[in-house]
């Protein structure tokens, strides 16, 4: 089992960037938590991060081939890009979207996202925790 993370844009600055709302954890110690999740879990994970929504798109086309499924952070892309909407739409792996902070409870323009309408499913409001129960959804509809 083939799992490819991808984190979207700012995302590189995790620990830094508002830590009130996206808490202290680096990128980097997040990414490792998810390796390390993944030996658990028999799954062999690899991440990325793309600040641009082309690179997302890229990225996610090339997963098609190559991995089982996808959790994604689309960052802020989330709420507008149709673009990276209908790259999910496109594949036919499952894309898991994940959110750190609780988009439901914040801005009226987090409150939608647009990318989350294609995807199987999607984890928002747990901290670094989203994307590690990402990765478990991820196993576990493979699994099914
Ligand atoms: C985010 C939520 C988005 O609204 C925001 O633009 C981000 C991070 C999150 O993980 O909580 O960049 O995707």
């Amino acid at each position: 089992m083939r799992v490819l993370v991808i984190h979207g844009p700012n995302l590189n600055l995790l620990g830094e960037r508002q830590p009130e709302i996206y808490g202290t954890q680096s990128l980097a110690e997040i990414d490792a938590a998810l390796m390390q999740a993944g030996k658990e879990l028999g799954v062999e994970v690899r991440s990325v991060q793309m600040s641009g929504e082309g690179g997302i798109i890229d990225h996610l086309h090339a997963a098609r081939n190559e991995y089982d499924a996808v959790v994604l952070n689309p960052g802020a892309y989330a709420h507008y890009s149709y673009a990276i909407a209908d790259a999910i739409a496109s594949i036919r792996i499952p894309v898991i979207e994940v959110h750190l902070s609780n988009i439901a409870g914040r801005e009226a323009h987090r409150r939608v996202s647009v990318t989350a309408a294609a995807c199987a499913g999607s984890i928002s409001g747990f901290g670094a925790r989203s994307y590690l129960l990402g990765l478990r959804a991820a196993r576990e509809l493979l699994e099914k």
